[in-house]
């Protein structure tokens, strides 16, 4: 099973990025850090369509599970991650093969806040837009994080990682 990580920090060594090491200590995953390439705003003249988004999407589709780490930001997803998000709608409108592509891949989300309170609707997006996409969606996992992560933080990844693996063996 080809596994991706999809970080969506606004710093590529923060929290977001210690929670994805701890992951991949049980799982064997490559990363794709959005900060570090250029995708722009969903535009909808598509004037964008010469920006990384679409070949980061069409090597996304060659794995089979797709995970999206993503940073508590104003009780949301960050704004990366909704960039990346809304840019989908280019897999629908103009380049409809690699979109198709998505339908049957898994997809699991996991949140780094501050805190272990979880914001009520978090995970509502990415569960629709997976349900829209045809992908399997495979479960989430809201953690946090100041200094040190907790042995309970660690703990749910590990239990997390176990899941995913499961689920994909089925
Ligand atoms: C712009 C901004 C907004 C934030 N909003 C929230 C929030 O609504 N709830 C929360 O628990 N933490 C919030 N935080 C704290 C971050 O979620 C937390 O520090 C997270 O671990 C940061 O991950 P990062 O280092 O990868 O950015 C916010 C931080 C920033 C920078």
């Amino acid at each position: 099973m080809k596994i991706i990580i999809i970080q969506g920090s606004s710093r590529s060594t923060g929290n977001t990025s210690v929670i994805i090491s701890a992951l991949r200590t049980h799982l064997q995953a490559d990363l794709l850090d959005l900060r570090t390439i250029n995708i722009s705003p969903y535009d909808y003249e598509n004037a964008n369509r010469g920006d990384d988004f679409l070949p980061a999407m069409r090597n996304i589709v060659t794995y089979d599970l797709i995970i999206l780490v993503t940073p508590v930001y104003w009780y949301s997803m960050s704004g990366l991650m909704k960039n990346f998000l809304d840019r989908l709608t280019d897999c629908l409108k103009i380049e409809k093969e690699t979109g198709r592509k998505l339908r049957g891949k898994a997809l699991a989300v996991i949140a780094c806040g501050s805190d272990n309170n979880q914001t009520p609707g978090f995970f509502e997006p990415f569960k629709l837009s997976a349900a829209y996409l045809g992908m399997d969606y495979l479960g989430s996992l809201h953690t946090w994080l100041v200094g040190e992560p907790e042995i309970e933080v660690l703990n749910s990844l590990s239990g997390f990682a176990e899941s995913l693996k499961k689920q994909k063996a089925e």
